[in-house]
C-alpha cells in the first residue's frame, strides 16, 4: 500500500495540517529547517542512521549519519554567526555537489539567514547579477571557483566575506576570503538556533524568466509543510529507502527535494558529485541500492538513448518508485522506463515558484502516459482561458495553468521585484506560465510555455539573458534567441547573430562566440548553434519578434504577424 493510501479518499476532506501534526508544529511556533533536518530527526531516536552517501566521480567516499549532519550544520552555523552573519543575511552556496553543499544549506537555515544555492557551472555574469541583486552577504565556495567570485567582487561592496571550504595553503588569500575546513573543525554541540517563524525567508533560488534579469524567488520555512508531504506521499518515502535525488542544489529539486523533503523524513539519501553517464548512474544505483529515484527527462532521455542492452549489466532491482520532473515526460519515457526498469517514471510538475510538486501521478493511481496526473490535495489548479482568466470547463480545452494561492511552498515574492510578482496573479489566481489541457477524469496534459523562456534538458534559460551577453561580445550587432528541438534535451539554445563590420561570418568565429557566451553564463546558456543573418526580424518600433524566428525552428505557423509589426 502507497504511504497515499487512495487519492480519492485524500482528497475528500485534505488539510494541510495533517502535515503541521506529523510534523509537531502549530501555528505561531518556531519552525526552523535546519533543525528538523537534523537535530529532529536525531532526537526521534535516528541520530546514528546514515543521512548522506556521499561519492565523487575519483571515487572518493564520505558518509554522514543525522548526527553528523546535526554536529556539521552547527558547526558551519557558528562559523558564520563568528563572522557577523545575521538571520536575514543572503548566503550564497557556490559549490559542486560536495557535502558542504548540503550541511552549509542547514547550516545557514539554522542561523536564520537566507540560503542562496547557485549552479557552481555559472559563469561570472550569472553570478554577477544573481548576487547584486540580492545584495548577497557572504558567498561558501571552493578554490576552483574563486577566480569567478575574484572577477566581480570589487562590483560588490556588500559581499563581505568569501568563505573557502577546500583551502590548501598553496596561493594566498586575498581580502575579505577566509578558509574554512568543516574536518578541522571542533564540531558544536549545541548552536542556538534562530527563531524563525512560518514567514521568515529560508531560501532564495533564481529563475529565468523572459524579460530581465533572473527573479530571485523568496522562499519561506513554512515551505516544509508542503515539501514534507508531498515527498511523502508522491515519492513515497519511507523509513528504510535509500532515495536519490539527480538534481543539483542550484535547482529547486535539489534543495526541496534534494535536501528539504528527505532529511525531515528522516530518510537515507545518495549523492554522487560526477558528470553524466548511463553506466555510471546504473553502476551507483547498484552499489548503493537505490530504492526510490528522483530524476528529470532529459536524463531519462538520454538513458534510453544508451540502449537496454547496458542496462541488463547492472542489478537493478533495488528501485522500488522512479518520479521525474522538470519538462515534458513522453508517454514512450513512461513505457520504456516501465519495461526497462519495471517500474514507470512517474511525472510531477511543479515550478521553482511553487517550491513543491503541484501536478503529479500518485503510486497506486492509474498512470496515463504523457500526462502531468492530478492535482495534490490541498491545491487547487485549474486552466484558464487567457483573456478572462476564467477557468475553462470543457474537457480537452488549452489553457493557461492557474493555482489558487495558499498552498504551504508558494513563494513569497520575487526579492526586490514586487511588479513581476504581482503580474502573476489574474482573477484570484496564480498563473504559472504553462499551458495545458484536463481530460475528463482530471488529469492534465502539458502542452507548452506561455513565454519565450527556453526549457533545454530541465532547465530555464531566458532568451533576454543570452542575447544581453551576445551583445557584449566585440562581433556581435544584434542577436535574438530562441529555442531550437533537440531529442534529447527536448530544446536548445539558438542564437540569430548580425555581425558588426568587418567581421567575417564563419565557424571559427561561432566556436568563439560559442565559448564567450558558455564562460560568462553556463554551459547550459551556450548556444548549440549560432545562424548569421544580416538583419533580425523587427516590429516598427525595433522589438525583435523572437515568435517568427521560433516558429521557423520549429516548422508552425507565424501567426499573425500584423498585430507583431503594430507592438502588440
Ligand atoms: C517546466 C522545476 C512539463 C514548466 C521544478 C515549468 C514541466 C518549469 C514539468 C519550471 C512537467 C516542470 N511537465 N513541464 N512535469 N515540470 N516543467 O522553475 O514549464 O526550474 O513552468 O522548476 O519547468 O521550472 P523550474
Amino acid at each position: 500500500m502507497p504511504n497515499i493510501g487512495s487519492y480519492d479518499e485524500r482528497i475528500k476532506d485534505f488539510d494541510w495540517s495533517i502535515s503541521e501534526k506529523e510534523l509537531g508544529y502549530k501555528d505561531g511556533d518556531v519552525i526552523n529547517i535546519g533543525w528538523y533536518c537534523s537535530d529532529r530527526i536525531c532526537q526521534m531516536g535516528k541520530a546514528d542512521k546514515l543521512a548522506l552517501l556521499w561519492e565523487n566521480a575519483t571515487g572518493r567516499e564520505k558518509n554522514y549519519t543525522f548526527n553528523d549532519v546535526r554536529l556539521a550544520s552547527n558547526t558551519i552555523g557558528s562559523f558564520l554567526r563568528g563572522l557577523g552573519i545575521n538571520d536575514g543575511d543572503r548566503v550564497c552556496l557556490f559549490l559542486d555537489k560536495i557535502p558542504e553543499l548540503y550541511l552549509g544549506f542547514l547550516g545557514i537555515l539554522k542561523i536564520g539567514a537566507v540560503a542562496q544555492p547557485l549552479f557552481s557551472a555559472f559563469g561570472d555574469e550569472s553570478l554577477y547579477v544573481r548576487l547584486a541583486n540580492a545584495e548577497t552577504t557572504a558567498i561558501i565556495t571552493q578554490r576552483k571557483h574563486v577566480a569567478k567570485v575574484r572577477k566581480i567582487r570589487d562590483q560588490m561592496p556588500y559581499l563581505k566575506h568569501i568563505i573557502v571550504v577546500d583551502y590548501d595553503g598553496r596561493k594566498p588569500l586575498r581580502e575579505r576570503e577566509i578558509a574554512f575546513s568543516l574536518e578541522e573543525q571542533t564540531p558544536v554541540e549545541d548552536l542556538e538556533i534562530f527563531p524563525t517563524k512560518a514567514e521568515s525567508t529560508s531560501v532564495l533560488h533564481y529563475t529565468s524568466g523572459t524579460t530581465g534579469q533572473p527573479k530571485g524567488v523568496q522562499h519561506v520555512h513554512y515551505s516544509l509543510i508542503s515539501q514534507y508531504l508531498t515527498a511523502k506521499w508522491v515519492l513515497d518515502l519511507r523509513d528504510d529507502d535509500i532515495y536519490w535525488c539527480t538534481a543539483d542544489p542550484g535547482w529547486v529539486t535539489g534543495t526541496s527535494y534534494g535536501i528539504i523533503a528527505p532529511w525531515s523524513l528522516g530518510i537515507t539519501q545518495c549523492v554522487q558529485d560526477a558528470g553524466f553517464s548511463a553506466e555510471a548512474w546504473y553502476r551507483f544505483i547498484q552499489k548503493r541500492k537505490v530504492t526510490v529515484w528522483y530524476s528529470a527527462p532529459t536524463a531519462i532521455r538520454s538513458l534510453m538513448k544508451a540502449g537496454e542492452e547496458i542496462v541488463k549489466k547492472f542489478d537493478l532491482s533495488c528501485l522500488r518508485h522512479l518520479a521525474s520532473v522538470g519538462e515534458p515526460l513522453n508517454a514512450e519515457a513512461v513505457i520504456w522506463s516501465e519495461r526497462v526498469f519495471g517500474h514507470a517514471f512517474l511525472d510531477t510538475y511543479w515550478q521553482t515558484e511553487t517550491g513543491s510538486i503541484m501536478l503529479t501521478n500518485f503510486p497506486g493511481m492509474k498512470i496515463k502516459p504523457g500526462s502531468m496526473g492530478k492535482a495534490f490535495p490541498g491545491v487547487e489548479a485549474t486552466v484558464l482561458d487567457p483573456k478572462t482568466y476564467e477557468p475553462l470547463t470543457e474537457p480537452g480545452q488549452v489553457g493557461l495553468i492557474g493555482f489558487k494561492p495558499g498552498w504551504p511552498a508558494m513563494m513569497r515574492g520575487y526579492w526586490n521585484n514586487e511588479a513581476t510578482y504581482k503580474g502573476k496573479f489574474h482573477n484570484g489566481w496564480y498563473l504559472s506560465g504553462d499551458r495545458s489541457s484536463i481530460d475528463r477524469e482530471g488529469y492534465f496534459w502539458f502542452t507548452g510555455r506561455d513565454d519565450d523562456v527556453i526549457n533545454t534538458g530541465g532547465h530555464l534559460v531566458s532568451p533576454f539573458e543570452v542575447e544581453s551577453a551576445l551583445l557584449e561580445h566585440e562581433a556581435v550587432a544584434e542577436s535574438a534567441v530562441v529555442a531550437k528541438p533537440d531529442e534529447v534535451n527536448m530544446e536548445v539554445v539558438k542564437a540569430f547573430v548580425a555581425l558588426k563590420p568587418g567581421f567575417e561570418a564563419n565557424a571559427d568565429l561561432e566556436l568563439k562566440i560559442m565559448n564567450f557566451i558558455r564562460k560568462k553564463l553556463s554551459p547550459l546558456a551556450m548556444p548549440q548553434e549560432i545562424e548569421y543573418v544580416n538583419s533580425l526580424p523587427k516590429t516598427r518600433s525595433g522589438k525583435i519578434m523572437r515568435r517568427v524566428l521560433h516558429a521557423k525552428e520549429w516548422n508552425e505557423e507565424v501567426g499573425d504577424l500584423s498585430t507583431l509589426e503594430d507592438d502588440e
